[in-house]
């Protein structure tokens, strides 16, 4: 039997995402339910996490169901990966004998894992969610790998709960300085998820060497297509903000640097104007800002736009919860 998963977007059509954010509305509504009683998910991360931990672990509490956190290489054995791996250095067990006794043990298995942000060519091979996929029994679900789904959902919900309907409204994915290269995950998400949506796109970033994975390009562009919105790139600030109606911020590292980060290091230097500011603001269709978190104040945005009534980055936080929820009770009824 096909295992449903939830390790990206473009997985779901249009419309098991549209009936997904209904649910999370739902549970915004009516937070407490028993769609996971006697259910358990096991939550690994690799990497730290603050809303991510807190949402899932609270989500499954709050449904009746039992979360158990893991962090391999901390509090759990270190995972080897490769396959056929003569495993006599530092990994204490295999991919394939973890996913399958989790599998014994819960419902879902939840990931996290980073890419090592070295070599872009094997980083977007996502080998360990994919791993998991496969050595598991259960559904598995990225809580943030080379993309983060649940956060696409959780921003959807917030600018769908302020704008309504967001068909052809203008959405600008603006790169911003960060003092370290960040991985591209939020930026490909939201590239997903606001042209699945149909809204006009904009990724505006300082050169064409911030330009995103030509594969998240391909889906945004074919999804542009496919729901009448449109995907283009600038590297103008201000034709960019003019008129827009959703300003989203995020920092990532140029893929052609991967692994030569003093060489990026100087181009985003150079950049820091990029930052989320009122007079940027000022140009926008009275627009509304948001960021994953955690942000950077004065960095990527300023206070005095993470304090203004355009910042929906606390809704977009909150409605984590909401959407984690309805993807967990989908995933386990779906089995
Ligand atoms: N946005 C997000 O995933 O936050 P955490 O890294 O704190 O989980």
């Amino acid at each position: 039997m096909t295992i449903r998963h939830f390790i990206t977007t473009q997985d779901y059509s249009r419309a098991e995402i549209d009936a997904l954010l209904l649910q999370a509305a739902e549970f915004k509504r009516s937070p407490r339910g028993q769609q996971l009683a006697g259910k358990s998910v096991a939550l690994l991360f690799f990497n730290p996490s603050m809303r991510t931990r807190t949402s899932f672990e609270l989500g499954a509490f709050h449904l009746g169901g039992h979360a158990v956190v893991l962090a391999p290489g901390k509090d759990a054995w270190p995972i080897e990966f490769e396959v056929g791996s003569v495993m006599d250095g530092d990994t204490e067990e295999h991919i394939a004998e973890v996913a399958r006794v989790l599998s014994r043990y819960v419902d879902l298995i939840c990931v996290r894992a980073f890419p090592k942000f070295q070599d872009w060519a094997v980083d977007r091979e996502d080998k360990v969610i994919k791993a998991f996929a496969q050595y598991a029994t259960v559904p598995v679900i990225n809580m943030e790998t080379i993309t983060h789904p649940c956060q696409e959902l959780a921003h959807a919900m917030a600018m769908k709960e302020h704008l309504g309907d967001l068909q052809n409204r203008k959405y600008v994915l603006t790169w911003t300085y960060h003092p370290k290269p960040l991985n591209t995950a939020v930026a490909n998400s939201a590239l997903l998820i606001a042209t699945k949506l149909g809204m006009d796109v904009t990724l505006l970033c300082p050169t064409p060497d911030y330009v995103l994975d030509e594969r998240y390009m391909a889906f945004g562009y074919q999804n542009a297509k496919e729901n009448g919105g449109s995907l283009k790139v600038s590297h103008d600030i201000r034709e960019a903000y003019t008129g827009a109606d959703v300003i989203y911020a995020k920092s990532w590292g140029a893929l052609p640097y991967f692994g030569r980060w003093e060489q990026e290091k100087p181009i985003r230097e150079a950049n820091k104007h990029f930052i989320v500011d009122e007079e940027k603001m000022a140009l926008t269709n009275n627009g509304l800002f948001s960021h994953c978190l955690p942000l950077r104040r004065n960095i990527k945005a300023t206070d005095a736009v993470m304090d203004s009534p355009a910042c929906i980055a606390i809704d977009e936080a909150e409605n984590r919860l909401h959407v984690q929820k309805a993807v967990m009770a989908s995933l386990i009824n779906g089995r």
